[in-house]
């Protein structure tokens, strides 16, 4: 039997990457008005999202999860959000047609504002300041008073992301999202794409099947499939005391849920069985993620599923590899098999950002975008071959043209980077560098749909 849970029971285990407020009072304070501000969310949207996610894992549905790696002050704009939801969007009609099956979107975004970082501190020429943890936390500028975590800080996060969510539900259900637009949308890429010609056939048949459908009396008018779309919101649950304030009692089940997001996921850093997150995350009953990266063995999965998913309940637990396109293939089919051997319903997705972090040598923390497209061409070629679904993508993008990737059919370069890299962490794909992954994945699914095809006609003849 597992221990009683309490939204606070988080704070009598060791945790990992918390920040340490010098001013215990003002903490206090913010948790205080946190707890009485109405939740961003519903539970009953989260049970949504779950039960899509069911679909998921049971191979019926694909997950498209991506965003910022952390959203900030500084580029909070209507604009920028328009044109992330955009590229998310684009890139579902991309998969929905090469998977053959609904793309349930989630946005990394309307919350994703704390990081977890590898050094506690950073040293420039000399000076030794606090580590920057993310917006939610304290300044990026590399100066002493800004670097001290102020909890005011997650006042503002709940006002940006509420009023990010705002949009976001606009967007989604006003019309803006419209299946035909979106099309269009992605139409202008193939044209303006130097390697447009590659997607040309793919865009050619989704434009035939949409004036099908029209024929068939399938429009905007008609169907409200065509003419609004779902987008879920989800961040890294790291800062507890915020997430904590934001959990509540649902009215309807009586279940606890947090209601920053639809949902929250665990970082690689975080994830220890007998951690402060681990406890948090168990109680709440959000759909959750749990980061699984390269020093992640079999057993310790299995016990982190126990305590995560005890009743083996599919569309809780969604698993994000991120291993690195050179481990995916050697650290991933241990899991995977010990996930099928023990019966687990889970989702499996693949983060193949995380693991491909490197420095240019202009200096810039960069991705090359050919180990990325190498890390989902593994995830897919390894679930392929243990016969179990690959389920979904996680990745870090932004709408704006950024400079932060290098390669691509833009062919980014080295020296590149500095046109544009605004960055407040990791490196982000880029919106044409995101639909170009979308394309090639896309033309991969329908590939793998066509062999299945093909096999089933002959073992049937
Ligand atoms: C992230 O998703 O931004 C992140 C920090 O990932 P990970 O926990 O996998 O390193
Ligand atoms: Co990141």
């Amino acid at each position: 039997m597992a221990a009683k849970w309490t939204p606070d029971g988080w704070r009598s285990k060791p945790a990992k990457q918390l920040p340490n407020y010098p001013d215990k009072a003002a903490l206090a304070d913010v948790e205080a008005r946190l707890r009485v501000s109405p939740p961003l969310v519903f539970a009953g949207e989260a049970r949504r999202l779950k039960s899509k996610l069911a679909e998921v894992s049971a191979g019926r549905a694909f997950l498209l999860q991506g965003g910022d790696c952390a959203e900030s002050f500084a580029e909070f704009h209507p604009d920028n959000i328009r044109d992330t939801f955009r590229v998310l969007l684009q890139m579902a009609v991309v998969l929905t047609f090469g998977a053959a099956c609904p793309v349930v979107k989630v946005g990394r975004m309307a919350g994703q504002f704390a990081k977890p970082r590898s050094s506690d501190t950073e040293t420039v020429d000399g000076v030794e300041l606090p580590s920057y943890r993310g917006d939610m936390v304290n300044a990026m500028e590399f100066e002493a008073a800004g670097r001290v975590p102020d909890p005011e800080r997650m006042m503002r996060v709940f006002s940006q992301s509420a009023a990010t969510l705002n949009l976001l539900r606009a967007f989604a259900q006003g019309g803006y999202a419209d299946l035909h637009q979106v099309h269009r949308w992605n139409l202008g890429f193939v044209a303006r794409s130097p390697q447009g010609e590659r997607y040309q056939a793919m865009a050619d048949r989704l434009s035939e099947t949409l004036e099908f459908m029209a024929a068939c009396g399938l429009t905007s008018a008609t169907a409200p499939q065509i003419r609004e779309t779902d987008l879920f919101t989800s961040h890294e649950a790291l800062l507890l005391p915020y997430e904590e304030a934001l959990t509540r009692v649902d009215s309807t089940s009586g279940d606890w849920y947090d209601v920053s997001a639809h949902m929250l996921w665990i970082g690689d850093r975080t994830r220890q069985p007998d951690g402060a997150h681990v406890e948090f995350l168990r109680g709440v009953k959000n759909p959750i993620g749990l980061k699984c990266g390269p020093t992640l063995d079999p057993d310790e999965l299995l016990r982190l599923i126990d305590i995560l998913n005890p009743e083996n309940e599919p569309g809780r637990l969604t698993l994000i590899a991120r291993m690195g396109a050179d481990k995916v293939e050697e650290h991933l089919p241990p899991l995977i098999r010990k996930v099928m051997r023990e019966g687990r319903a889970v989702v499996w997705s693949s983060d193949p950002m995380h693991g491909n972090t490197m420095k240019s040598s202009s200096g810039y923390k960069t991705r090359p975008f050919d180990q990325v497209l190498r890390e989902v061409q593994g995830f897919f070629a390894v679930h392929q071959a243990e016969g179990s679904h690959a389920g979904g993508i996680h990745l870090e993008l932004t709408g704006q043209d950024v400079t932060e990737c290098i390669g691509g059919a833009q062919a980014i370069t080295d020296e590149g980077l500095r046109d544009r890299y605004h960055t407040h962490c990791d490196p982000r794909l880029n919106a044409s560098q995101a639909l170009e992954l979308a394309f090639l994945i896309a033309e991969s699914l329908k590939r793998d749909r066509d062999n299945a095809a093909v096999e089933a006609a002959v073992a049937a003849s």
